[in-house]
């Protein structure tokens, strides 16, 4: 029997620390799907295909992935992809809360369904995907937190957004967040 994980998140965008988790998840499973979750309620600064390719791009060099958009329950997705087990990465303590009753919700839904944790990298305990893109939008130095090709698409979306309309970003710094 295959190992299949799915990595579900929002990507929004991929961080070194998704890599990271992914890259050493990769050894322990035969295959791993790198899900979206495809929320339209969920205002989002890339588009899924946005979000697709970078990660496609940043995760290319690990062997053994897919790459897909999901909506519904994260449950069902899994068991329609035959995957027994969902990876998800920890960080600090804060986010404990929230991994701990997604897991125990997940395995109430379905019972053959494991979540796996990997403790992030400490190199990745401070990196997420919205600190990430407070600090780009106010031209902070994020080079070594996020793949080369996403500090690109970074800098150009909001560079684009500032030039779409100047007032924005000091008026509504988080709109776009
Ligand atoms: O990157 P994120 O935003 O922390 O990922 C959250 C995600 C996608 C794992 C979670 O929101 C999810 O699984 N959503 C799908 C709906 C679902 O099954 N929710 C959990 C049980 S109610």
């Amino acid at each position: 029997m295959q190992r299949i994980a799915v990595y579900p998140g929002s990507f929004d965008p991929v961080t070194n620390g998704h890599v990271d988790i992914v890259q050493r998840a990769s050894k322990l499973f035969d295959r791993i799907v790198v899900a979206i979750l495809h929320n339209p309620a969920k205002k989002t600064l890339f588009t899924i295909e946005e979000r697709l390719e970078m990660l496609r791009e940043s995760m290319q060099h690990i062997p053994g992935l897919s790459f897909d958009v999901f909506n519904g329950l994260l449950v069902q997705y899994v068991q329609d992809k035959g995957a027994h087990a969902i990876l998800r990465g920890m960080r600090a303590v804060s986010d404990f809360e929230y991994e701990f009753q997604l897991a125990l919700m997940n395995r109430k839904l379905n019972r053959d369904i494991e979540t796996v944790f990997l403790m992030t990298g400490m190199r990745w305990f401070f990196t997420s995907s919205s600190i990430i893109k407070e600090a780009a939008l106010f031209g902070g130095d994020i080079t070594d937190m996020v793949p080369a090709l996403v500090y690109r698409r970074l800098v150009a979306k909001f560079e684009a957004l500032q030039k779409a309309n100047p007032l924005r970003l000091t008026n509504q710094p988080d709109d776009n967040l």
